[in-house]
């Protein structure tokens, strides 16, 4: 359900890593609250009908440079990014190959720069502009067995300050969410792969105070609150959203 103080209406959004989970929820509001939207994600198919989509690898510096002309072509300049695109990589530093290391650093950090590189032409010649990147608690916290995962949403919790210092001046914001553990399909994928899907169930639910997960919706609605007129006097804040996690 979209919050009443949403008001899209005209706007052009897009959201990186639409075709699933946290960025699928946040296509449905943004399209709801009467934005044009599009997503850019190697696999769009199951992005809500509606919205624009791309097939691109966000780590391709051509392909996403060429992805973000079209959607200008299709919909116009744009107003929001959520470069929300990430994978996992479950690995402490001796287990974690360099390759590995690689190419989580070139979707999770390298694909929500380039994204930005491409949407801030736009914003600067307008004057306006709002960013909001998807970090992790992972970025806050050490969790075990994510060594370039953690290292990767560290990344970009800095580049969102930095973004934010940059050009605040010039009416453009940039912000991050950083979630908790999501009931989203990657986080199902990571359960059917345990040896006991149903015991590393609960020990996901077991970490967050509140004695559940939390829902890819959940996080879109802060993401959309953090894009939102409402969230005017915001930059360059990473807003948690983790059942208690970073609490406790
Ligand atoms: N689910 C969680 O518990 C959780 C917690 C904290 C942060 N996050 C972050 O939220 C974001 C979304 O995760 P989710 O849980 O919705 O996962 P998901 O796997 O359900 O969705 C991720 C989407 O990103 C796309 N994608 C993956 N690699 C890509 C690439 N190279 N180029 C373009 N698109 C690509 C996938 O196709 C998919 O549609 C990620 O950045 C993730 O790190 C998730």
């Amino acid at each position: 359900m979209v919050p009443s103080w949403t008001d899209f209406a005209g706007r052009v959004a897009v959201v990186t890593g639409g075709g699933s989970g946290i960025g699928l929820e946040l296509i449905r509001l943004l399209l709801e609250a009467g934005a044009r939207v599009a997503t850019l994600d190697v696999d769009p198919t199951g992005a809500p009908p509606g919205a624009f989509t791309q097939s691109v690898d966000i780590s391709d510096p051509a392909a996403v440079a060429a992805a973000f002309t079209a959607v200008h072509d299709d919909l116009g300049k744009v107003d929001t990014l959520f470069a929300n695109a990430g994978i996992g990589s479950t690995a402490d530093v001796l287990a974690c190959t360099p390759e590995e290391w690689d190419r989580v650093f070139a979707v999770n950090a390298r694909g929500v720069f380039l994204s930005i590189k491409a949407v801030l032409p736009g914003m600067l010649e307008r004057g306006s502009g709002v960013i909001v990147n998807t970090a992790s608690v992972a970025g806050m916290i050490g969790l075990r067995d994510r060594a370039a995962y953690c290292a990767s949403k560290g990344a970009v919790i800095a580049l969102t300050r930095q973004v934010a210092v940059q050009y605040a001046g010039q009416g453009i914001r940039c912000s991050c969410i950083c979630p908790g553990t999501v009931d989203s399909p990657w986080v199902g994928r990571l359960m059917d792969e345990a040896p006991d899907p149903a015991k590393r169930r609960e020990e996901l639910i077991a970490r967050q105070p509140v004695g559940r997960l939390g829902t890819p919706l959940e996080v879109a609605q802060a993401a959309l609150y953090l894009a939102s007129d409402a969230g005017a006097f915001i930059t360059g804040s990473g807003l948690v959203i983790d059942g208690g996690i970073t609490a406790a």
